[in-house]
């Protein structure tokens, strides 16, 4: 496995793979590595002749400036992990590298920004897409593989992609969850132990909501999954919506749509915390 930090180096090994003619998949990161993010490399390994990860905090797509500060880094574990489940390439470039001026693209994505994390994250998703189409345009791979975990920023790498033109094939992978339920990702170590216990709800409280859709109207539902969460006092609903899983618009009756998802985001102490579950 090989570390690499310039666009540069980066492209002077995948030429020689595309010489090869050897197909190239590709999984952007953040780092601060777990289970979640090795479930995407192990596909990525599985399904191309070289797996090319990015491990980049891509300053540009957080609007909280403490939250950028404090998001975890952790290089040296992250690349054991990604060497073990196979991984060819790390590419984990500088700041200076990926924005050597200001990117001043604005991107528009219409109505699929305008609701859950694009709503009460301003400037987030068009974060996301100068960096995702900016590694996008250095590796050039086949296929990139994002988690369903943040299914609003599926849906809207998959819109970029449409645009764009890009002759890439996005691959959605499950949400891997800890055995508790609670949804992996790397600012989970920010919890403390009293706040780890208690976001187990959220989960929990998702799972349950499956159960009882048969039974309650979506908005009835919607207000049941908030107060639920709430009644934690580590825990404080910032939205939870109901949408169509195509079109991320909320839905006002079951009939709505064929593809129902709930998506919430909560504060667990000072930690936002997302996740989703589909509901049949
Ligand atoms: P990051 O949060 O590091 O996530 C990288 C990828 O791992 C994303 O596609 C995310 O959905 C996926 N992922 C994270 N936790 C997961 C889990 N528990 N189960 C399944 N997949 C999971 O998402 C980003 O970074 C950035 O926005 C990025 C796309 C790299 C652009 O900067």
């Amino acid at each position: 496995m090989k570390i690499i930090s310039t666009i540069r180096e980066l492209q002077e090994n995948l030429n020689t793979c595309k010489k090869e003619n050897k197909t190239i998949g590709f999984v952007p990161t953040m780092g601060a590595l777990h289970q979640g993010h090795i479930e995407l490399v192990k596909r990525c390994v599985a399904e191309n002749d070289t797996c090319v990860v990015s491990i980049f905090v891509n300053p540009t797509q957080f609007n909280d400036k403490n939250d950028l500060l404090k998001y975890p880094r952790t290089l040296d574990a992250d690349c054991e992990l990604l060497k073990q489940a196979g991984c060819t390439y790390v590419f984990a470039p500088p700041a200076e590298e990926m924005y050597p001026e200001p990117d001043t693209r604005q991107f528009d994505f219409g109505l699929l920004e305008k609701v859950m994390e694009g709503a009460f994250r301003p400037g987030h998703f068009n974060g996301v897409a100068q960096i995702v189409s900016k590694l996008f345009d250095a590796v050039k791979p086949g296929k990139a593989y994002f988690g369903e975990k943040d299914f609003q920023q599926l849906a809207i790498i998959r819109e970029m992609t449409r645009r764009m033109n890009y002759r890439i094939e996005i691959i959605p992978c499950p949400i891997v969850r800890e055995s508790d339920g609670l949804a992996m990702s790397s600012r989970n170590t920010r919890l403390n132990n009293k706040e780890r216990q208690e976001a187990v709800l959220i989960s929990k409280t998702l799972f349950e909501s499956r159960k009882l859709k048969d039974r309650i109207p979506v908005e009835k539902l919607k207000e049941w999954v908030i107060e639920t969460i709430n009644k934690s006092p580590e825990l404080k609903v910032e939205y939870f919506d109901i949408v169509d899983g195509n079109t991320l618009q909320p839905i006002s009756s079951w009939e709505d749509s064929s593809f129902k998802v709930g998506c919430v985001a909560v504060f667990c102490g000072e930690v936002r915390l997302i996740d989703n579950v589909q509901y049949d």
